[in-house]
């Protein structure tokens, strides 16, 4: 199954993008705008599991914006 997480470079989101991952069944889309500065970098720290996963890819946007239907 294909599954956006968003606030994937969050607690709860990256936490909930590795445990998908984990099981290897599905493909996951991150999302997360890192709406504060210090959160770039623990972000990246909470996605560092799992960022280069094959089946994991990183939408760097806010969801109020986004095109979900490009999202396919
Ligand atoms: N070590 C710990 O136990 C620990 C650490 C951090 C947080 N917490 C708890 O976890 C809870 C919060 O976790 P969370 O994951 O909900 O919050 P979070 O702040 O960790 O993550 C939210 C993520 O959503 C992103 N985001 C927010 N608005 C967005 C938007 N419009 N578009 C795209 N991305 C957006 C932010 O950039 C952020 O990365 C709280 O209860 C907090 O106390 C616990």
């Amino acid at each position: 199954m294909k599954i956006v997480v968003t606030g994937a470079a969050g607690f709860i989101g990256s936490h909930l993008c590795e445990h998908l991952l984990a099981g290897g069944d599905h493909e996951v889309i991150g999302v997360d705008a890192f709406v504060r500065e210090e959160l770039q970098a623990i972000g990246t720290k909470n996605m560092e599991s799992f960022y280069k996963h094959p089946n994991f890819q990183m939408i760097t946007a806010n969801i109020l914006n986004i095109d979900w239907h490009k999202i396919a």
